[in-house]
């Protein structure tokens, strides 16, 4: 009963607790600590932290959709990993690179699996007006097959990671639906064009 009752609270504590851990400077220990100079610092330099109207994402508005907080720690460290990885050795430059590929590659699967949900605590699709002509055209295709944001907007905060190959042909399942028309292409070689110089690159 008394486990019950103290799992209970974990859960219920549990999304406070993120918030508080991630949007607080307090970290919990090493592998929170670590995030503080990569993956916080990255969003720190990014759009979503340097808006001209000072609205600013938290990773709990991007990576918590709701449910168990745990399932975000779950997904970034890999419950098999997570207790290595706790006594890793952060301190050291570059140890977090070790695992970053494969917990970007869950949080994307995480994100395409749940229609990326947590972009629509902020972004409404229909009321988005990409600048650019590609935009306006990816966007009329993304809502009418209903493709995940994560689908295009991988690499969006956090130091680029290539995107794995069953990523990609996951997507890919996506773009294609429907019709037997072009797929829509989603990377900036194939759109033609280069990113303008200092632009970074929205895809
Ligand atoms: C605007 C949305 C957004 C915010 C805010 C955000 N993230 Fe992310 N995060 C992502 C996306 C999207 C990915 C999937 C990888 C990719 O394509 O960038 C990701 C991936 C990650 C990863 C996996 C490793 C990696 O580099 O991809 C970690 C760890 C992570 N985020 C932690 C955090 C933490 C901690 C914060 C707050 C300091 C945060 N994120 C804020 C969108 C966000
Ligand atoms: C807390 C609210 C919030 C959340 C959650 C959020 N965004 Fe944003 N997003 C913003 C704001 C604010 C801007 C900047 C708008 C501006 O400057 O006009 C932005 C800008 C963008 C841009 C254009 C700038 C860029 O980085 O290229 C894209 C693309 C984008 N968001 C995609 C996403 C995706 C995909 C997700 C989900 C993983 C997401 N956003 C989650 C608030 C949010
Ligand atoms: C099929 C691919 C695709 C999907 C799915 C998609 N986008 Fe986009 N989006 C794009 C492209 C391409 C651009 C234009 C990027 C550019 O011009 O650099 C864009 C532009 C944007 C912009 C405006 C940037 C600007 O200033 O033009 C925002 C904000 C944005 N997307 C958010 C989202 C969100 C949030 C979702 C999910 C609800 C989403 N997108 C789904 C491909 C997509």
């Amino acid at each position: 009963m008394l486990v019950l009752l103290f799992v209970g609270a974990f859960f219920l504590g549990a999304l406070d607790f993120t918030d508080y851990v991630f949007s607080h400077n307090t970290f919990c220990g090493n592998a929170c600590h670590v995030m503080e100079s990569t993956v916080y610092k990255e969003l720190q330099e990014s759009k979503h932290y340097n808006t001209p109207t000072g609205v600013r994402a938290t990773c709990a508005q991007c990576h918590v959709s709701g449910r168990l907080t745990y399932a975000m720690v779950d997904h970034f460290l890999g419950t098999g990993e997570l207790f290595v990885n706790l006594t890793n050795d952060f301190s050291k430059p570059g140890s977090f690179e070790k695992f970053r590929i494969a917990a970007a590659n869950r949080e994307r699967f995480k994100m395409l699996g749940n229609n990326s949900e947590t972009c629509a605590h902020c972004h409404v699709m229909e009321a988005i007006k990409p600048v650019r002509i590609r935009g306006q055209n990816a966007h009329k295709d993304a809502i009418d097959k209903n493709v995940p944001c994560i689908a295009c907007h991988f690499n969006l905060v956090h130091k680029d990671v290539e995107p794995s190959e069953a990523f990609l042909n996951a997507v890919e399942e996506y773009l294609g639906q429907g019709e037997e028309t072009d797929e829509v292409e989603t990377t900036p070689d194939e759109f033609g064009e280069e990113p303008a110089a200092g632009e970074e690159e929205v895809l």
